[in-house]
């Protein structure tokens, strides 16, 4: 008999650590032993931009990843954590720029004013500046907590997955196509960069946190690859279906600012259908992992979340 996964049972326990954690670390506290900490205006800036909001998507990919292939007893559930936060810090720095007038000049996110808008620019960019660098301080603990080549890969993994041939690469691709056409070719190679890359980058940063066969880590590699894509996919179809509430963040936004989307692209229904594809060759890979249906569980139910959500 099978037993049906309750994601929400899963997800609220991993939530409510990550949500501590992230509030733990983002803090005006001296690091490293300083005596002096950070401007309390500044750190008010990016616990605005990380805490209380958002889906947590990426945390939930690491950890599940992570759980997906870690052995018992092993002793990389710190690593998975700080993995998980680091991941969040660079997403939402990612928001905290992208919502800034020079990029998409949106005033709403997670149901708030923009940092920019509260805050003002020179604060937005800055506090944007300084989530990036915590993500890497959370990376690298000197209190032996994390072995030193564990940290070196998963710095290695996200900055790979933000920088320039990745999501930094992409927002870049983003800007230079506004009215623009693209080919289906060209706007898949956008997504798969501005989004695809840290949710990927998510799923295999929790897998080397574990254990992985060459095996799994090739099978989460691919899933991590369709469930980016459909990610922003769903993300383009969402700016069009959805109201502002709903959303948290201005709907229409895309048509607004004439860019080209899977929607303007191929329309509603072929990018719907698009989504669903993508979903089945993320279970597909997950199939294909070597790894028993308990392992993959979460991950299953977060592919499914990923494409199916209402925001
Ligand atoms: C929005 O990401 C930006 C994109 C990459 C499409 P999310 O939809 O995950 O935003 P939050 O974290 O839930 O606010
Ligand atoms: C954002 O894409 C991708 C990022 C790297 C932040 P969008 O510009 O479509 O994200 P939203 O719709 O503003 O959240
Ligand atoms: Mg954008
Ligand atoms: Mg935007
Ligand atoms: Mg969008």
């Amino acid at each position: 008999m099978s037993v049906v996964f309750d994601l929400g049972a899963w997800s609220s326990a991993r939530l409510s650590q990550v949500e501590q954690a992230l509030d733990t670390w983002v803090t005006a506290d001296a690091p490293l032993g300083l005596d002096h900490g950070a401007p309390a205006q500044l750190v008010e800036a990016m616990r605005y931009a990380v805490l209380d909001g958002g889906k947590r998507l990426r945390p939930l990919l690491v950890l599940a990843a992570h759980e997906a292939v870690s052995t018992a007893g092993a002793n990389s559930a710190a690593a998975a954590m700080r993995a998980a936060c680091a991941v969040e810090l660079i997403h939402a720095y990612s928001l905290v720029h992208d919502d800034m007038p020079c990029m998409d000049n949106d005033v709403l996110r997670r149901g708030k004013p923009t940092v920019h808008v509260q805050f003002g620019e020179a604060s937005a960019l800055l506090a944007g500046d300084a989530l990036q660098a915590l993500a890497f301080e959370l990376l690298t603990p000197m209190d032996g907590s994390v072995a030193p080549a564990t940290q070196a890969h998963l710095c290695a993994l996200l900055a790979r997955s933000a920088g320039s041939a990745g999501m930094a690469g992409g927002q870049a691709i983003d800007l230079a196509s506004v009215g623009h056409q693209l080919t289906e070719r060209q706007l898949r190679e956008m997504h798969q960069l501005k989004t695809g890359a840290l949710l990927q980058g998510s799923v295999v940063m929790g897998a080397q946190c574990g254990e992985p066969t060459a095996q799994a880590l090739a099978a989460l590699q691919a899933y991590g690859g369709a469930i980016g894509l459909a990610f922003q996919v769903v993300d383009d179809i969402l700016d069009v279906t959805a109201d502002s509430t709903t959303l948290g963040k201005t709907a229409g936004k895309d048509a607004e600012n004439d860019k080209p989307t899977y929607v303007s692209l191929m329309g509603l229904q072929a990018s719907q259908a698009y989504a669903q594809e993508l979903l089945a060759h993320a279970v597909a890979a997950l199939d294909a992992s070597g790894l028993t249906p308990a392992q993959t569980q979460a991950l299953r139910a977060l592919a499914d979340m990923v494409v199916n959500r209402a925001s």
